[in-house]
């Protein structure tokens, strides 16, 4: 078994490919334990804060209804509820926080504002997405592929299409990596993660035996896959004038049912860490249908609603994975006898 107690989880080049895989195996012991009834409380008086400069529905709920069945308590700061960002620093928050707290979870903007979290908070940081990595949501996702696969890890190809120089981007590329798995990145070349985000993956590789491929064709990119995911074409806090380049830079990349059959895997499966614009009829998307006439961004309606789509699995994992990082880090270590 692995041994994480005590540490921050803030990115995945922190971990071992030994540690994330112990962390997916937690949680799917978690997962059992809770749908048979048989789960144990590891995390009883423990009190967690969940800082939130982002929206949020999957990774705040997952964290509080984790830490509800675990007998933790959570206490939700939103921006406006907190002083953190107008009135006083992320140091001095940390060391605020880690007075009252035994972990912090972040959300925000800032990669560097979640590692200062953890350089003074004295307790377990999480990271529950920054402009960088969304760690947490990676956990998810491998859990969901070793779900819905019967091939181990290191033979499971997945590809990624769409806005790859932004968190999901990184954080699929640098996992499948770190994990010896078959990991393509399909989208136009500006929309690449940063090169030193590429070499790591390839120095990972180089361990793990992982193939990456960066490349514009989706037709080459998708080949073979197991799994074909997505994310948004505009994240939190970018300004909404991005829009018009998105659409025209990626809409050849939007996940169709053409795109599945290209894989030539019919038991092909859709992954997107949502939410997702597959249904433009709310808020946000009324108006990209209103200013560019589409109806449909990323992935079709058909592809998301289709048996192919386990993106419903993908959320609930959110819980039981972010469970297993809160008991890995802070429950208190088993007692023989
Ligand atoms: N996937 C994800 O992180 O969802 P939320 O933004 O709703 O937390
Ligand atoms: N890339 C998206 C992910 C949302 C879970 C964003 O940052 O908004």
């Amino acid at each position: 078994a692995i041994d994480l107690a005590g540490r921050h989880f803030l990115k995945e080049l922190d971990f071992t490919a030994e540690e994330f895989r112990g962390l997916i195996e937690l949680a799917a012991e978690l997962k059992s334990a809770k749908k048979s009834g048989t789960e144990a409380q590891r995390l009883r008086g423990r009190n967690i804060a969940l800082i939130f400069e982002k929206t949020s529905t999957r990774t705040r709920c997952a964290f509080e209804v984790a830490a509800a069945d675990q007998g933790a308590s959570t206490t939700y700061l939103d921006p406006s509820g907190s002083q953190l960002g107008h009135k006083e620093s992320v140091k001095d928050t940390a060391r605020v926080l880690g007075r009252m707290f035994d972990g912090i979870e972040y959300r925000g903007d800032s990669q560097a504002a979640v590692e200062e979290l953890a350089a003074h908070g004295g307790v377990p940081v999480f990271n529950g997405l920054t402009d960088d990595w969304h760690p947490t949501q990676m956990l998810a996702d491998v859990l969901t592929m070793t779900e819905h696969s019967d091939k181990p890890l290191e033979r499971i190809a997945f590809a990624y299409l769409g806005d790859a120089r932004f968190n999901m981007g990184n954080s699929y590329l640098i996992t499948g990596a770190l994990l010896g798995m078959d990991v393509r990145i399909v989208a136009p070349k500006a929309y690449w993660p940063a090169e030193e985000i590429v070499a790591e993956a390839r120095r990972l590789a180089d361990g793990s035996g992982a193939t990456v491929t960066l490349t514009e064709g989706v037709a080459e990119g998708v080949r073979g896959a197991d799994f074909v995911a997505t994310d948004v074409w505009v994240s939190m806090g970018e300004p909404k004038e991005v829009w018009a380049e998105r659409i025209e830079a990626l809409a050849p990349y939007s996940v169709t049912m053409d795109v599945l059959r290209a894989t030539g895997n019919a038991d092909v499966k859709f992954l997107h860490c949502l939410p997702a614009y597959h249904d433009l009829g709310t808020g946000v998307g009324r108006q990209i249908e209103a200013d560019y006439g589409l109806t449909e961004l990323e992935v079709t309606d058909e592809v998301f609603e289709s048996a192919h789509s386990v993106v419903f699995d993908e959320a609930e994992n959110r819980m039981h994975t972010i469970k297993a990082v809160l008991v890995a880090t802070l429950a208190a270590p088993a007692v023989d006898g």
